[in-house]
């Protein structure tokens, strides 16, 4: 039988000829795309109905009213948000338990912030948003801020696979083409805008922030996640957060997908949400870009984060 879609969740979006803007790729196919609040959204994602109207929803995070005890967690697709996700949560619940609900249960984007209102505290909020709209309250308050970052050839590699068994932001090209569209256009927003306005938040000191680097956490675990327990205030001893890195490792993390996650509500990306967990290591970029690629990759980067304070590790 072939298989069905899930019922869209919301009411689908409708989207006027003149919002669009038609993009041709290599092939001449055309992607139609438009512009929400500086991003470049794909025009069947706000069709689809299987998240809010971007439109609307960017509006209604703005305006949010956020609990004191809120945690954003904050970080460009594919650089490890499900991972600080589940570690977060068994800091702030202390107990040694992958949640049912995955992660996309509390990701704002998916989700108008009402739906929030029935989650426990402490809720653990997170998106791929730009941080500039994270709800007002966020700066109001001086609510905490988590910011995931890795380094972007493996972001690159690592979106690449991952949108390719998409539904909702499907990339059926090759990986030359992908190249192309990352380093330009980006996935909604650019990596590149995307985290130096990060760096600036975190230099003008307009957020409380805590920064941790995909890379750090995989090579030093404990450390990295205990600076993380201490930032939120969370009493953890050494003892439980060894017990917080093994349980999170890459394989407990991948088994927990497979036997814990109940992605009922999320079946409209449910190749997706079994394949979150794909390799999880650092520096399989060199599997997948050529050296051309690769030396193309470093002048782009050389030149738009020449200003840029943070420190990538590449695994050169
Ligand atoms: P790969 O595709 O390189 O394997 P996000 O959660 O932001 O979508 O990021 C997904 C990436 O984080 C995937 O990268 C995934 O495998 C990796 N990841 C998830 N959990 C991990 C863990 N416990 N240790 C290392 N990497 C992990």
């Amino acid at each position: 039988m072939a298989d069905s879609q899930p019922k869209p969740r919301y009411t689908p979006g409708v989207v006027k000829e003149e919002d669009i803007v038609r993009i041709p790729d290599m092939k001449g196919n055309v992607k139609e795309v438009m512009e929400v609040e500086g991003m470049v959204v794909p025009c069947d994602v706000i069709r689809s109905g299987h998240v809010p109207d971007m439109r609307e929803n960017v509006k209604k995070i703005r305006d949010m009213k956020c609990r004191d005890d809120d945690i954003f967690l904050c970080a460009y697709m594919r650089s490890g948000t499900h991972w600080v996700w589940e570690i977060t949560n068994m800091l702030t619940t202390g107990k040694l338990d992958y949640l049912t609900r995955p992660k996309e249960s509390a990701m704002m984007e998916f989700h108008y912030p009402e739906e929030f209102d029935e989650m426990p505290s402490r809720r653990i909020l997170n998106t791929h948003f730009p941080l500039r709209l994270l709800p007002t309250e966020v700066k109001e308050k001086k609510l905490k801020v988590i910011f995931v970052q890795r380094n972007p050839k493996d972001v690159t590699v690592s979106s690449y696979h991952f949108l390719q068994k998409g539904k909702l932001m499907p990339f059926k090209g090759t990986f030359e083409e992908f190249f192309m569209l990352f380093t330009t256009l980006g996935l909604m927003v650019s990596w590149f805008d995307y985290t130096l306005e990060a760096e600036k938040a975190i230099k003008d000191k307009e957020l409380d922030i805590h920064l941790i680097y995909y890379e750090e956490l995989k090579k030093n675990p404990v450390a990295t996640i205990k600076r993380l327990s201490e930032f939120l205030g969370t009493d953890c001893d050494d003892a439980y957060i060894t017990k917080v890195a093994e349980m999170c490792s890459f394989k407990g993390m991948k088994k927990a997908n497979e036997e814990v996650k109940d992605i009922e509500k999320f079946l409209f990306e449910k190749d997706i949400m079994k394949g979150h967990y794909r390799k999880g290591e650092i520096g399989d970029w060199k599997n997948m870009m050529t050296v051309a690629q690769s030396e193309q990759f470093d002048e782009i980067f050389a030149d738009k984060m020449k200003d840029c304070s943070f420190k990538f590790d590449f695994l050169k």
